[in-house]
C-alpha cells in the first residue's frame, strides 16, 4: 500500500472553541493511481491535503506513505520528504511572479536528485513556447499548467492538488484535468486531487468523502471517466 491514513484527527482551536478539521480518517491507496477527495467547503480537504503533505502535523494518527509514517519525522526529514516525493499543485498557482516560465519550473528541478528535463515537461504541459513569459503574462489556465510543470519536473512519486481547478473556468478547467491525467500516466505519479465538485470525482477510482471532518464515505468507482468526459 502505498498511502495509508489511519485515525487521523485534527483539531483547531480558535480562542476556547475547538474545530474537528478532521476526525478518526482511514483509508489505504495504492501506487500509481488517480484520486479524488471530495467534499465542500469546511470539510477538511485542505487540512488532508496538509498532513498527507507534512506541511501540518495532526494531532493523533498516522499518515504512511511508502512505508514511512511522515508523522513521526523530524523537521530535517519532513523537508527531505517535500523536497524528493512530493509535488504541490495550490489553487492560486503560487508561481514566482519575478521569475519566467521557465524560470518557475527550473527553480524545483535541483530540489529532487532525479529531476526530469525542463523541456520535456514544459512540453507536456504545452507551455514550451511560452517558456520566456511572466506569470502575468499569462491565462490562469497557462499559470495553472506552469504550476503542474513546476511539481512534475521533480519526478514526485505523489502529486497533491488542492483545488487545482478551483479558479478556472470549465474549458481550462478541463485541459488542466487532462493534463494531470496524462502526468498520472506518463510518470506513473500517484496524484491526489481535492475538490468540492462532484464531476471531477467521476475520474477517481477511489472517492474519498468528507463532511464536517469525517471521511463519509470511500467509494469505489470501478468505471471512471476520462477527463474529456467531465463536464459540468
Ligand atoms: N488554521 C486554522 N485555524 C482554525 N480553523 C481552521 C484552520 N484551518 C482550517 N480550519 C477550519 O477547519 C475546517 C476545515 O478546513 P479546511 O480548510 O480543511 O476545509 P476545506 O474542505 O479545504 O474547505 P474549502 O473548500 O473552503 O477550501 C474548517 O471549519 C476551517 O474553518
Ligand atoms: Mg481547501
Amino acid at each position: 500500500m502505498f498511502i495509508e491514513v489511519d485515525e487521523l484527527t485534527k483539531n483547531y482551536y480558535v480562542g476556547n472553541v475547538k474545530i474537528t478539521a478532521l476526525k478518526e480518517v482511514s483509508f489505504t491507496l495504492e501506487k500509481g493511481g488517480f484520486y479524488v477527495i471530495l467534499g465542500p467547503s469546511g470539510s477538511g480537504k485542505t487540512t488532508l491535503m496538509n498532513m498527507l503533505g507534512g506541511i501540518d502535523t495532526p494531532d493523533s494518527g498516522k499518515v504512511i506513505v511508502d512505508g514511512e509514517d511522515i508523522t513521526l519525522l523530524d523537521a530535517k526529514s519532513l523537508t527531505n520528504y517535500r523536497r524528493k516525493k512530493l509535488g504541490f499543485v495550490f489553487q492560486f498557482y503560487n508561481l514566482v511572479h519575478s521569475l519566467t516560465v521557465y524560470e518557475n519550473v527550473l527553480s524545483t528541478k535541483y530540489l529532487s536528485e532525479n529531476g526530469l528535463d525542463p523541456r520535456e515537461v514544459l512540453e507536456t504541459v504545452g507551455m514550451w513556447e511560452h517558456r520566456d513569459k511572466f506569470p502575468f503574462e499569462l491565462s490562469g489556465g497557462e499559470q495553472q499548467r506552469v504550476a503542474i510543470a513546476r511539481a512534475v519536473i521533480k519526478n514526485p512519486s505523489l502529486i497533491l492538488c488542492d483545488e487545482p481547478t478551483g479558479a478556472l473556468d470549465f474549458e481550462n478547467a478541463k485541459k488542466v484535468l487532462e493534463l494531470l491525467e496524462y502526468i498520472n500516466k506518463k510518470y506513473k505519479a500517484t496524484i491526489i486531487v481535492a475538490t468540492h465538485n462532484n464531476a471531477i470525482a467521476r475520474m477517481s477510482t477511489k472517492i474519498m468523502r468528507l463532511r464536517s471532518g469525517e471521511l463519509l464515505e470511500f467509494m469505489d468507482n470501478p468505471l471512471p471517466i476520462q477527463a474529456k468526459e467531465v463536464s459540468w
